[in-house]
């Protein structure tokens, strides 16, 4: 397997490997235009591609703001998971944050314990007691209705 950066002829792929996993959807904002964005931000995305067949099987989505990396999008499609592509890619993951030289976050559901256990075996640690806020639909929002 090959670890590479994503390419824009890569979106439609890598759109249908994360709906595989639960990972994305265009309500969450995931688009090309939103992943051009965050590269010329500094991010990367980072895929997993099978170079013999051309199938994407991975993604690890570094997105910086400035004062933090955040991991998203972080997976391996199903039939080869437990085969090491993901700790693969955590390494890399790694080495591009090191490079950077930034904190990095994350946010993971309880219950997952495949990536949990990575995680920390990685040296993420936990924030226990806090919950994730969002407001998903920002044309929604309507500062003037509290005032
Ligand atoms: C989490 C995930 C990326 C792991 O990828 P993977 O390729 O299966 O992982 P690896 O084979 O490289 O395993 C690395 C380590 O992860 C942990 N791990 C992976 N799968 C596990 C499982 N089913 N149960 C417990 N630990 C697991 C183990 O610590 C493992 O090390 P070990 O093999 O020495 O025990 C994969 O399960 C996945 O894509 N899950 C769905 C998407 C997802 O939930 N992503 C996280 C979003 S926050």
């Amino acid at each position: 397997m090959m670890i590479r950066d994503y390419q824009p002829g890569d979106f439609q792929q890598l759109f249908s490997l994360w709906q595989e996993l639960d990972m994305g959807g265009a309500e969450r904002g995931d688009s090309p235009e939103i992943i051009s964005q965050t590269i010329e931000m500094g991010g990367r995305l980072l895929v997993v591609e099978d170079p013999a067949s051309g199938e994407l099987i991975g993604s690890s989505w570094l997105t910086f703001d400035g004062r933090r990396i955040f991991l998203h999008h972080f997976g391996i499609k199903k039939k080869y998971q437990r085969k090491g592509y993901g700790m693969q890619l955590a390494v890399e993951s790694l080495r591009v944050i090191r490079q950077k030289g930034y904190q990095v976050k994350l946010e993971v559901h309880q219950d997952n314990i495949a990536a949990i256990r990575l995680y920390e075996k990685l040296g993420f640690c936990s924030f226990p007691g806090y919950d994730i806020y969002m407001i998903r639909k920002p044309g929604e929002i309507e500062p003037d209705r509290f005032v």
